[in-house]
């Protein structure tokens, strides 16, 4: 399958779908504190998208070959858990870290973009992965124009990541979106420069980069989804969805509540 290149209705659409999955993460926010399960963050969210923007959250009985069906509408991945966290019963404590991942659909269009939440207040050490983290994602985006190769951008975040002491989850990646969840191309989050498939105009995909900060190697729950790290280290996310324009790109998952692009290197 070729990868799929957006028309600009297409886009008008991708671009709908993005900033209303952006505004679920936005409307969770103040939800996000001790005491509270995942079980009712995810009933917060459901309840959100379904009744108040009239979008479907495509995680709920999503099923790829292989895959049982995912039984919640958004997925909760605390501390070590990498991706995948299915929400329940546990309830969220001071310290935790959290990544909340939403994919509405609306109009037959994908919008799919994570955060990592702080409840009350993180380690140092939880701290530093997720804005290492979200500079990663930053880095990764920053290469996307017309010409640049997927290796770019993998390569972008992989060398940040391993400067920093941290490691890239190698078993799951961004993905090509559009009228389906997972499309062409997959876009890994480590590699070399100038390698792999370039990139033209209309494309649309995540950057969603999962960083440990021990090792890279993961171990599946056996509920069939959950993703945690096998040494049971902290791990991070963050995921936009992102346009390939013709002069470099354009993300897609806007909202009024989306932390700011980091300051370049240079500037701090
Ligand atoms: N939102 C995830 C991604 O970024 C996929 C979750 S699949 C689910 O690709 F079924 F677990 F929701
Ligand atoms: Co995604
Ligand atoms: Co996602």
């Amino acid at each position: 399958m070729p990868i799929d290149i957006k028309t600009s209705q297409d886009i008008e659409k991708m671009r709908i779908a993005g900033r209303l999955a952006a505004e679920v993460l936005d409307y969770i926010a103040p939800f996000v504190t001790a005491g509270r399960t995942t079980n009712e963050i995810d009933q917060l969210c459901h309840d959100y998208m379904v009744k108040v923007q009239q979008t479907i959250p495509a995680p709920l009985n999503y099923c790829p070959p292989g895959y049982s069906p995912y039984p919640k509408s958004i997925c909760t991945s605390v501390n070590h858990v990498i991706c995948h966290g299915i929400p329940g019963e546990k309830k969220l404590k001071n310290g935790d870290v959290v990544n909340i991942d939403i994919t509405v659909i609306k109009d037959g269009y994908h919008g799919d973009t994570s955060r990592m939440f702080y409840v009350g207040t993180p380690s140092i050490q939880a701290k530093r992965l997720c804005e290492i983290t979200y500079e990663c994602m930053w880095r990764g985006i920053r290469q996307v124009a017309p010409g640049a190769r997927l290796g770019d951008i993998g390569h972008a975040i992989q060398s940040h990541a391993e400067a920093n002491g941290y490691s890239v989850v190698r078993e799951f990646c961004g993905h090509g979106i559009g009228k389906k969840f997972h499309e062409e191309p997959q876009v890994v989050h480590y590699g070399r420069p100038g390698t792999g498939v370039p990139l033209s105009a209309g494309m649309t995909f995540t950057v969603e980069p999962m960083i440990n900060a021990g090792r890279a190697d993961i171990r599946g729950l056996a509920d069939g989804w959950t993703i945690v790290t096998k040494d049971h280290s902290l791990s991070a996310q963050w995921e936009h969805t992102v346009l390939v324009t013709d002069s470099g790109f354009e993300i897609l998952t806007v909202s009024p509540g989306m932390p700011p692009e980091p300051a370049p290197a240079a500037a701090r």
